[in-house]
């Protein structure tokens, strides 16, 4: 297993001052290998049901028999994946369009429910214009490709941004530039080197460990500049989170500008598929006319799109949602402060930490496991360490819940101390 990406990225470790060359993609077939892969028979947004592996059967003597676990993995943060009307929007979908367009939105794929939830979108975060693509991934392209086409050529990341946003700009074919982690002053030294206009490129909630971006301060470095600069917030994890009804991070923040332009999957917080990019009407436009990411692809199926605007619609009907989440960040940010691991303060429902040395995380996370509770321990590039638990919460965990997981974990620790 290679554990040096997370901490070492190959390609950042003269990040100190700004680097011209792309970046190399982290590569996943070693990362990804130890990685928890057994497959989910069934889940609802607090447990998972597994079939024990039968690979190893010769020495795993429960191998076929089923195991329901409580969960704290993955990001349905809003517990909307399995809502009734979420679900019933997506069968009545399925019954009008079929499973998909089968082509893409250029030719003859586009369908009445991609434009209503592009119209409720913008609207939703009170911005111009809203572009559907099939996931975060290709939404993250087709903006860097939208601005590149608009004479942007210069991308300036910060060191742990998600990958999608450097293969991004590297499939966009700008000129990369990096900054230190969550430093905003870092940023307007590099941009303040550059005579051409840039793209200022963040998770605006690290996917991670929760981090917020200093999206304030970098906002601010778009004004009282000779050059257009703008700001991309690849806001998978704050969008339907964070902000009045789960407006996104922006909102959060209080911050808008012209060329502000926001990007998210409809996965994470909306419990649904697909990815938007939110901008001004020009880039959208832009967008439309060149980008490889929107023009070649088959748009998520007619039926995401359909449930992913009951979400939406649910998302400002239900602040109950909101409320149960942020509550259920505070119990568990107590008792993991209790248990002595240091958080964040974050209102974001990632927390990730590390509890000793890699084989003590490995023991922890089995005897979790022992106790019918996962809490994944990662090896997903740019985290804060090479491996470390990501623990992620939503709307459907209870009180009791965490409780259970305070216990299994105590219990866990009590273990490895004795
Ligand atoms: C920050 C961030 N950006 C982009 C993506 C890609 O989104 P999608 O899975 O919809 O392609 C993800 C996660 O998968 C993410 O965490």
């Amino acid at each position: 297993m290679s554990t040096s990406y997370a901490n070492n990225p190959p390609n950042l470790k003269s990040h100190q001052s700004h680097t011209k060359t792309a970046p190399i993609t982290p590569d996943l077939t070693i990362i990804s290998k130890d990685m928890p892969n057994t497959p989910t028979e069934s889940a609802t947004a607090t447990h998972v049901t597994r079939t024990n592996a039968v690979l190893n059967s010769a020495v795993n003597r429960d191998a076929g028999t089923s195991c329901t676990y409580l969960t704290f993995g993955g990001c349905n943060y809003l517990a909307l994946a399995h809502h009734p009307k979420v679900v019933a929007a997506a069968q009545a979908a399925l019954q009008t369009f079929g499973l998909s367009t089968s082509a893409s939105r250029q030719t003859t794929g586009n369908a009445r429910p991609h434009a209503n939830l592009e119209a409720a979108l913008a609207d939703f975060t009170n911005a111009p214009a809203a572009l559907l693509l099939p996931d975060g991934y290709t939404a993250n392209l087709a903006a860097l490709q939208a601005l590149k086409a608009q004479g942007i050529q210069h991308a300036l990341l910060d060191t742990r941004a998600h990958a999608s946003l450097y293969d991004a700009a590297k499939l966009a074919q700008m000129t990369i530039h990096t900054y230190n982690h969550l430093d905003a002053h870092h940023a307007s030294q590099i941009l303040n080197t550059l005579n051409q206009p840039a793209v200022i490129l963040t998770d605006a909630v690290f996917t991670t460990d929760g981090d917020l971006a200093p999206a304030q301060q970098l906002v601010q470095l778009l004004d009282n500049q000779p050059n257009q600069h703008h700001l991309l917030l690849d806001d998978c994890h704050g969008f339907a989170v964070l902000g009045i009804n789960g407006r996104g991070t922006a909102n959060h923040l209080n911050i808008s500008h012209p060329n502000l332009i926001i990007t998210t999957t409809l996965l994470k917080g909306l419990g649904c598929a697909g990815g938007v990019v939110i901008a001004s009407s020009e880039l959208i436009e832009s967008a439309i006319n060149t980008s490889t990411a929107y023009i070649c692809t088959t748009p998520a199926s007619p039926a995401l799109a359909a449930a992913g605007l009951t979400a939406l619609q649910i998302l400002q009907s239900s602040p109950e949602r909101h409320q149960q989440l942020q509550s259920n960040i505070t119990h568990t940010r107590a008792i993991l402060n209790a248990l002595g691991i240091t958080t964040h303060h974050n209102p974001t429902p990632i927390f990730a930490f590390t509890l000793g040395t890699k084989e003590d995380m490995e023991a922890i996370e089995q005897r979790l496991l022992d106790q019918h509770i996962i809490l994944p321990l990662m090896h997903y590039p740019n985290g804060p360490a090479p491996t470390y638990f990501r623990l992620s919460l939503n709307a459907d965990h209870t009180q009791d819940h965490i409780n259970q997981l305070n216990a299994a974990l105590t219990n866990a620790l009590k273990v490895q101390h004795a």
